[in-house]
């Protein structure tokens, strides 16, 4: 009797000794934890970004490199410099149906305000409700795009307003025909005669004054501009921590660098689907160039989470889809990565940039959250009167 009663005097003090240890293990960790987070907020909302700790970059990614951060100023051309009265015609051409040989379809109608300026729509549907082939872009910031469309086929904002309107799944017109029909509108005469000094209408004012337009729309403040501002207690842990990760283990700035989100680059992540019906070639289709088969202009990721489905073909339903993606090295199918395009073998091959992260469920979590962070309130936009 008294043999077992030691025996289990002795068990419940191994026990609770190993119980003690792992405990003060345990709180060991936690403190790291919470001191490491504390140095890391500390840092990232200093105000200074040359605390920060450094970035986790390829070599390769550090000629088109600069860090996140804000937004620099908006820079309009010399040949097409801003004014209230221009962006405020074309805030007005931008809104207006009769730019489409329907008269029923405009610029707005697939860049919707309320919609983050896209139409949230895998597809886009123009004229007699035909399907296009790419997911409609915000043209949120889209003053900071170096070239636009997911495959860079325009080099400016004054070239590339007249594309959806000829586009016969889009709107379908002329630009000639456009310009003619609203020279007939009287009251555009005095806005016109505002913007450019006289009424003459052509297609080139249309275009500068869209594009003049299209430069203003700008995010405003996010929470993550405020955090590194000094506003410490914005963010949660989560998001502090995805941040973190986005500029160190999951490699996000190898592509999304600089105020914009992107380094205005052409890149390769894997999604073009090369020898499947859903195939796009996207940046060879411009520069014919078979290396470029399957890349696309890395997109600016302010205001991500309003602009969904992700992807140019809006494949990605979910944020958390994208993350892990890219957590897996983004796989290719085999079976998808080639294709003959006009009597041309196209391979799809990926960035280098682009690998195996194995992230945790709790990463990929933390950075869904800190691109959230990069939204700022949608601002209330009042559409234009028509001039009649
Ligand atoms: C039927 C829907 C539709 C209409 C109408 C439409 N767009 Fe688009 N827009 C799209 C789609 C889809 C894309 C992406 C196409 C691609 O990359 O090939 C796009 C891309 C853009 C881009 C490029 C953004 C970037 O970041 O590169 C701009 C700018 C733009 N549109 C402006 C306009 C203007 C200006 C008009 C009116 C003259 C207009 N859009 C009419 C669907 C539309
Ligand atoms: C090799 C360059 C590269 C790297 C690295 C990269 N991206 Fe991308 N990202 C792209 C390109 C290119 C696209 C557009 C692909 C497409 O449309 O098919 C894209 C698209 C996205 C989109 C969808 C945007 C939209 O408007 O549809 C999100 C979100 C995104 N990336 C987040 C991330 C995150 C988070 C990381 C880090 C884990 C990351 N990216 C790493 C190049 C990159």
């Amino acid at each position: 009797m008294k043999n077992v009663l030691s025996w289990i005097l002795i068990v419940f003090l191994t026990v609770s000794l190993l119980n003690n240890c792992f405990s003060n293990s345990v709180r060991k960790e936690t403190k790291e934890r919470i001191s490491f987070l504390a140095r890391l907020r500390e840092l990232y909302s200093s105000g200074d970004s040359s605390k920060w700790p450094k970035p986790v970059l390829d070599p390769e990614a550090r000629p088109y490199f600069s860090d996140i951060g804000h937004l620099p100023d908006i820079q309009f051309p010399k040949d097409n410099p801003y004014s209230e009265d221009k962006a405020l015609l074309g805030k007005t051409l931008f809104y207006d149906p009769r730019l489409s040989k329907s008269d029923q379809i405009a610029c707005a109608s697939c860049h919707d305000p309320e919609l983050g300026w896209c139409d949230n729509r895998t597809f886009s549907f123009g004229h007699n409700r035909q399907l296009g082939t790419r997911n409609a872009m915000s043209i949120l910031n889209v003053a900071y795009a170096r070239t636009l469309f997911w495959d860079g086929r325009a080099a400016s904002l004054e070239e590339q307003s007249e594309m959806p309107i000829r586009d016969e799944r889009e709107m379908n017109g002329h630009i000639d025909l456009a310009a003619g029909k609203i020279a007939k509108i009287k009251g555009y005469e005095l806005l016109f005669e505002r913007a450019f000094g006289d009424k003459t209408v052509s297609k080139d004012r249309i275009a500068k004054a869209i594009a003049a337009f299209e430069r203003t729309v700008r995010s405003g403040t996010s929470r993550f501009d405020q955090f590194i501002d000094g506003n410490a207690a914005v963010f949660s842990d989560d998001e502090l921590m995805g941040l973190h990760l986005f500029r160190t283990k999951a490699q996000c700035m190898n592509c999304h660098s600089s105020g914009y989100f992107s380094n205005n680059q052409f890149e390769n992540v894997g999604t073009s689907l090369l020898g499947s019906k859903e195939e796009d070639p996207g940046r060879y289709l411009v520069t014919k160039n078979p290396a470029d088969a399957g890349k696309f202009r890395v997109p600016g990721l302010r205001e991500v989470t309003r602009t969904g489905p992700w992807m140019h073909n809006g494949s990605m339903k979910t944020l958390t889809e994208v993350i892990r993606f890219y957590s897996r090295g983004n796989p290719e199918h085999s079976q998808k990565r080639t294709t003959i395009h006009e009597g041309i073998t196209l391979t799809s091959e990926k960035s280098g940039f682009v690998r195996l992260l194995e992230l945790t469920d709790e990463e990929i979590a933390q950075l869904e959250a800190f691109l959230h962070t990069l939204s700022s309130k949608p601002e209330t936009v009042i559409p234009p009167a028509l001039p009649q």
